[in-house]
């Protein structure tokens, strides 16, 4: 039986950081053996946030480079750039036929995003300021219609490589189920049996949560809370040690407040149970200080990044070896492109004579 299609996709605008690596990457790692799996750099997605064109292609560097040194294998995986598959624009042109304006438009990333460059603030009632400001709007704040277009963008994306299983965050499950309305679209307005429709890669177990350093929510880079696979120990072990904390527990087995939880949910992913164990004991008779914990937090998670470090140092000075994997990546991604779209472009009636 063959494999079934595994594709994800990061768009390149920084370095990945430890929340990539425990919540994406080591992930991939473990399955590219059993699935037919894709892994992709989303370069034509930066575009929709006009990226400085010397810094996204820098960008796609060390993200492939950090596929890789996380141990996602060329040989089992492909990896590819998104516009070394030009299958893939022309498609986005095909299926925005089918996409309404409006579906679009109400999606929250989309109203997310346009209310950042329109400059108004974030509630749920301003969906028709929005729209008036969009449409009305005279000025040059302008909200770039590949911002809107970009579910199509990723439906395409899994579309032309037939994937059913597409392994996203929470902030993607919207896009995800607009590509399966696409699909369902697509193919019951042809009557045709065609493409496949995607979920989210369910990897069991609870979801891993990677807190930032600064006392509340996840990890992420635009909260700027972020420990990255290429931080230099100095700069790791300094932004641990600043990282918020509070005034130590008072009463014995007191209540932790979340930047102290945070600390323990980072400790839980990068040391031993002992370890654990033992600031937790100390946590609850009050005899734990703070200053130990992130010392130990700090060499505990450089043990993970050092290797990986490392390697994608390593990989960096070989720019042949980067070459030959994504022009191995793109022949294989591309294989299934063409194929897809030939048969799409049949299907809707562009027709050779
Ligand atoms: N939109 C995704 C993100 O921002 C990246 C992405 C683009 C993607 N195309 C995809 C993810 C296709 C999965 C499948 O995280």
């Amino acid at each position: 039986m063959s494999k079934e299609i595994v594709l994800s996709g990061i768009r390149p605008t920084g370095n990945l950081h430890l929340g990539n690596y425990y919540g994406a990457l080591s992930k991939f790692v473990r399955i590219q053996n059993d699935y037919d799996c894709n892994f992709f750099i989303a370069d034509l997605h930066a575009l929709t946030t006009n990226p400085d064109p010397t810094q996204l292609h820098a960008s796609v560097k060390t993200i492939l480079a950090e596929y890789l040194a996380a141990g996602i294998d060329p040989d089992k995986a492909t990896i590819f750039v998104q516009s070394d598959v030009p299958e893939i624009a022309e498609m986005y042109l095909l299926l925005n036929m089918h996409v309404g304006i409006g579906e679009l438009m109400r999606t929250t990333a989309f109203k997310d995003k346009a209310r950042k460059a329109l400059g108004i603030t974030a509630t749920d009632e301003n969906d028709e300021q929005i729209e008036r400001e969009i449409i009305g709007n005279e000025t040059n704040k302008r909200v770039n219609a590949g911002l809107l277009t970009y579910p199509t963008l990723m439906a395409v994306d899994i579309l032309i490589q037939k994937a059913t299983k597409v392994p996203v965050g929470k902030d993607q499950l919207q896009h995800l189920e607009l590509t399966r309305r696409f699909a369902r679209r697509f193919n019951s307005f042809y009557g045709v049996d065609f493409f496949p429709e995607p979920y989210d890669f369910d990897f069991g177990g609870a979801p891993v949560k990677v807190p930032g350093l600064d006392g509340s929510g996840k990890m992420g880079k635009s909260e700027g809370n972020c420990i990255y696979l290429i931080d230099e120990p100095k700069v790791l072990r300094k932004k641990v040690m600043r990282a918020v904390t509070d005034e130590g527990p008072q009463t014995p087995n007191s209540p932790m407040s979340e930047p102290i939880a945070n600390l323990f949910s980072l400790l839980e992913l990068t040391s031993t149970p002992e370890v654990v164990k033992h600031f937790r004991e100390a946590y609850a008779d009050c005899s734990i200080r703070y200053g130990d914990l992130k010392k130990q937090l700090a060499e505990d998670i450089l043990a993970v990044t050092t290797p990986i470090r490392d390697r994608i140092n390593d990989i960096l000075g070989n720019e042949d070896y980067m070459r030959k994997v994504l022009a191995q990546g793109a022949e294989k991604a591309r294989e299934r492109a063409s194929k897809t779209l030939a048969d799409v472009r049949e299907i809707m009636g562009i027709r050779k004579f």
